[in-house]
């Protein structure tokens, strides 16, 4: 590409409005090594504070976050992975840091740093940005529920899954790594709500989406619900035959709850439908393709008697 050279590259991430930093991965003490000027603007800290700390320095004394435990397993296994954390910004004031936090590796395939892409949440999370430290505290201590943003189940929404794909999906395409897509329908929902009452099946939604994103465990997956009883997740580096077994699981784990549906024609309790894709993404290919294959799967599975994975 004519003139395209390292200086454009920089601009490029130094013009970002999203927060770039890169950490080196071979000190144990993983210090910046790297920070953009929105990562400056986003935490008041200039480039010169940051450069040889350990960003933990963001969280203060607010140590205890379920986000940091799994951020911090995924930085020992050398993983992707996409977490929201309550930060402190130089001023003192709150704000909801969701980033996405990549391994790079040499030629070797040796992870040599860790890169991270930031922003503020708080937009879609209403927190108040004049909320200091001091002033959380108990009940009224913002949660991260609203970023999983469907409130029946806590699970992601669609576009917010959309989002993330986008993104996944450049750079399983970059590293040529497979990425896979599931489809899950619960069997016979309607039936069930005209049986117990909407309410039931709201609670009934909500049991067997935990149990289905409980199939996929790694902090790189994403699970969505898209409306009554349709769920989708992707997860990145799944080959089809994993991403088959793990479609099974989900059948497998719902139908062993045994939750009792009387009326249901495919076997007396709650089962789900699964379709399952997964593909090495090419260059001319997109991620709505194989939202269309996953559902064109599901179709299959139903088709083939509901209560299986295709
Ligand atoms: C590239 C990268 C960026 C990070 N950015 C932040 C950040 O902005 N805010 C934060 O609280 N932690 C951030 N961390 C996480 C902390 O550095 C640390 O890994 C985490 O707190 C878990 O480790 P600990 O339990 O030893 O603190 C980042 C880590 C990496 C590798």
């Amino acid at each position: 590409m004519t003139g395209f050279d390292l200086n454009l590259y920089r601009r490029l991430v130094e013009t970002s409005p999203e927060g770039v930093v890169l950490v080196d991965a071979q000190h144990s003490a993983r210090p910046v090594v790297y920070v953009n000027p929105g990562f400056e603007a986003l935490t008041g800290y200039s480039s010169a504070e940051l450069m040889g700390r350990n960003l933990r320095l963001l969280q203060g004394d607010d140590r205890e976050q379920d986000g940091r435990h799994r951020l911090r397993e995924a930085l020992d296994r050398g993983e992707t992975c996409r977490v929201l954390l309550r930060n402190y910004r130089k001023d003192g004031t709150v704000f909801w840091n969701e980033m996405t936090v990549l391994p790079l590796s040499d030629g070797d395939g040796r992870v040599t740093h860790f890169a991270g892409h930031h922003r503020d949440a708080g937009e879609r999370l209403r927190i108040d940005p004049k909320l200091t430290r001091d002033s959380l505290s108990g009940a009224h201590q913002p949660t991260a529920v609203a970023i999983r943003d469907d409130r029946l189940t806590g699970l992601f929404t669609l576009s917010y899954l959309e989002e993330l794909l986008k993104r996944d999906w450049a750079v399983a395409q970059r590293e040529k790594r497979s990425i896979a897509l599931f489809a899950i329908d619960i069997d016979a929902l309607d039936l069930y709500n005209t049986t117990f009452g909407r309410g039931a099946g709201d609670s009934m939604i909500r049991r067997v989406a935990h149990v289905v994103s409980g199939c996929l465990r790694r902090s790189s997956d994403v699970t969505a619900r898209i409306d009554g009883g349709s769920l989708i997740a992707f997860a990145p580096g799944l080959t089809h035959e994993q991403a088959l077994r793990v479609g099974q699981l989900m059948a497998e784990r719902v139908r062993d709850m045994r939750i009792h549906h009387p009326r249901s024609a495919v076997l007396r309790y709650v089962s789900v439908s699964v379709g399952v894709c997964a593909a090495i993404p090419e260059p001319a290919d997109n991620p709505e393709r194989l939202l269309q294959v996953s559902q064109t799967q599901l179709q299959l599975a139903k088709k083939s008697g509901r209560n299986q994975a295709a």
